[in-house]
């Protein structure tokens, strides 16, 4: 038990599993509340957003966080990300950085993602699912150019369980400011961020897209976009640079 001010994290790790989102869901669902966290040594079944796989051997971190809803639930991925990207500075010196809406970079490969999942009762969000992979001591996947792991970017093996701890930590203080003050993530994001100050395109889950230049995040974790003098906001979607 990691005791924080926001949660008491509960930390279950497990061996290779299929995805820790579907196993946070099964724990969940047997009474293990908010504050769980599963953490797992590989994933045969990893997911990313979209449906995409998440490439997941040994040597990574892949975890999913229980969370009640804290403040603005758009605002979860965004706070992850910060956070991922945080304790990599912090462990690691490297400026780790960030691509809307919540993948983290360094050098501008990917070096960790996270997804958010809600779990509604009615209208009412009751948790959120938060996950976070980051290539840690495995080696980033061959046939994704634009991957990194941060062994090869440090240039040594990285302590995963460190890792693991001080990012929680970092979860943490967040989570408690998530309520009480919303604008820290949103300026801790703009912070890290690449993608503000430039021309992107933003495809949706339809296909649409919206391309212009980059302006800022909204309090829902929205992008806001200049389209050549209209204002958009795109709720989410995969960002390019232009
Ligand atoms: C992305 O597409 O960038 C998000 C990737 C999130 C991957 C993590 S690994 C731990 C957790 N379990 C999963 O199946 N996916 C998330």
């Amino acid at each position: 038990m990691l005791e924080g001010p926001a949660l008491p994290w509960k930390v279950i790790k497990l061996g290779l599993i299929g995805s820790t989102q579907a196993a946070a869901r099964e724990y969940l669902a047997s009474g293990h509340g908010a504050g769980t966290v599963i953490v797992a040594a590989g994933q045969t079944d990893g997911r990313g957003r979209r449906g995409r796989s998440w490439h997941s051997p040994e040597g990574g971190l892949y975890l999913t966080a229980s969370l009640r809803p804290f403040g603005e639930v758009g605002l979860v991925p965004l706070m992850g990300g910060v956070a991922v990207a945080q304790t990599i500075r912090e462990m690691a010196s490297i400026d780790a950085a960030l691509k809307w809406p919540n993948d983290v970079l360094i050098g501008g490969k990917k070096v960790g993602g996270v997804l958010a999942e809600s779990g509604w009762a009615g209208d009412k969000i009751k948790h959120v699912l938060l996950g976070v992979g980051v290539n840690l001591n495995n080696p980033a996947p061959h046939w994704l150019p634009d991957a990194t792991s941060l062994s090869k970017e440090l240039g040594d093996m990285v302590d995963v369980d460190a890792f693991l701890h001080r990012l929680l930590e970092t979860l943490d203080l967040y989570l408690l400011r998530m309520e009480s003050d919303p604008e820290l993530i949103l300026s801790s994001w703009r912070e890290l961020s690449l993608t503000l100050g430039k021309m992107v395109c933003v495809t949706d889950r339809s296909g649409d897209m919206v391309s212009g230049f980059a302006v800022d995040v909204d309090q829902d974790g929205s992008l806001i976009v200049d389209c050549g003098g209209e204002i958009k906001r795109v709720v989410s979607g995969v960002l390019e640079f232009r």
